[in-house]
């Protein structure tokens, strides 16, 4: 009989259907389930099925009626526990993908690298020291007299109550460091932190970097620490910067200056950000004091040398014009992304 048959071939197909996506079921749904669907024009030609038959043709109907029903349950079943899976599994297709966006270099490292670079091409290398450090390496062994003012309390962070043991205040300990350890002839740098009793300001900072440069050797002069320094400003900013030298005191070298470049935003003309001198300071230097090559066994008569250190914050805002040294450490992104173009 054809409706019995009809309705064989429809179980089938409803046992055989699967759907991967909503869509699928939709189809599935509207050709069996909905008021349009198959199902319903079957139990419309019903009516047509001779008495004799009604009650055969009425069960099959029946059955697939069920069959249907059961069969779509689950269907919409395995279909969430599909998706369900998909999410678990970290596999959502349709989320936003998420920002990857890369970290760069802070910009105090990155000008260490740069001073780090500038040095290299004429020969220093790189060395390193503790920044807790002992009186000895910090004053006693730099010339720092007993009683020196630097050595006192609102400058000098000391640990606990060790007055033998303090946060390095200056990279100048490196020298030290460098020189018990090594014979000259020595070229070398020391980038590093450094701490300060010190009110924070827009200028000042109670941690902030050095760097240090001293080269020991037979017949070191101050035309050599005039013309390195000289050398490093034109890499570092400009060609067209100028160094100059004041007179100045440091109980580790004598003579001692203090070392200024001219304003790179005046060029010495004079203006509010150099305070219309048209220079701006960013170290101190001299020979080293004949007292720290002996203190260090390194014979001052025959060996003389030369020291620099300066601020690698000052170094930093001269060059990148920023106008308060504490967003280095605010660590605000905003601050940080403008330097992701320094390597
Ligand atoms: N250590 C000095 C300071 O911190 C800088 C300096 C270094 C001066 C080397 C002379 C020579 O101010």
């Amino acid at each position: 009989m054809d409706l019995l048959e009809k309705i064989e071939s429809l179980k089938q197909e409803v046992n055989n259907t699967l759907v991967s996506n909503k869509d699928q079921l939709e189809s599935f749904r509207l050709r069996f389930i909905s008021r349009k669907g198959v199902l319903n024009e079957l139990f419309n030609d019903f009516k047509h099925v001779s008495n004799q038959n009604k009650r055969l043709v009425g069960q099959a109907l029946n059955e697939l009626k069920n069959l249907t029903q059961s069969r779509f349950k689950t269907l919409v079943k395995d279909l969430e526990e599909k998706e369900g899976d998909r999410i678990k599994a970290g596999f959502d297709l349709s989320l936003p993908p998420v920002q990857n966006t890369l970290g760069t270099a802070h910009p105090i490292s990155s000008v260490k690298l740069q001073i780090i670079k500038i040095f290299e091409r004429i020969g220093f290398n790189v060395s390193d020291g503790p920044e807790i450090e002992d009186d000895w390496h910090n004053f006693s062994a730099l010339n720092f007299p007993e009683n020196h003012p630097a050595r006192e309390m609102q400058d000098t962070f000391f640990i606990r109550k060790n007055p033998d043991i303090a946060l390095r205040t200056h990279t100048s300990s490196v020298q030290v460091r460098v020189m018990e350890n090594t014979k000259p002839p020595i070229r070398t740098l020391s980038p590093g932190r450094v701490f300060r009793n010190e009110a924070i300001s827009a200028r000042a900072h109670c941690i902030f970097h050095q760097v240090e440069g001293f080269y020991v050797n037979e017949n070191v002069s101050f035309a050599d620490l005039k013309q390195t320094l000289f050398y490093f400003a034109r890499e570092m900013f400009s060609k067209d910067t100028k160094v100059r030298f004041r007179p100045s005191f440091f109980p580790f070298t004598e003579p001692s200056a203090e070392l200024d470049i001219s304003c790179l935003i005046c060029h010495g003309e004079g203006c509010p950000i150099c305070k219309y001198t048209g220079w701006t300071e960013i170290g101190g230097a001299g020979m080293i004091d004949p007292n720290v090559l002996e203190f260090n066994k390194i014979d001052p008569v025959k060996y003389t040398g030369f020291a620099f250190g300066m601020g690698i914050e000052r170094i930093t805002m001269l060059k990148y014009q920023i106008k308060d040294i504490r967003l280095f450490t605010e660590n605000d992104v905003r601050f940080l992304r403008q330097f992701t173009s320094l390597y």
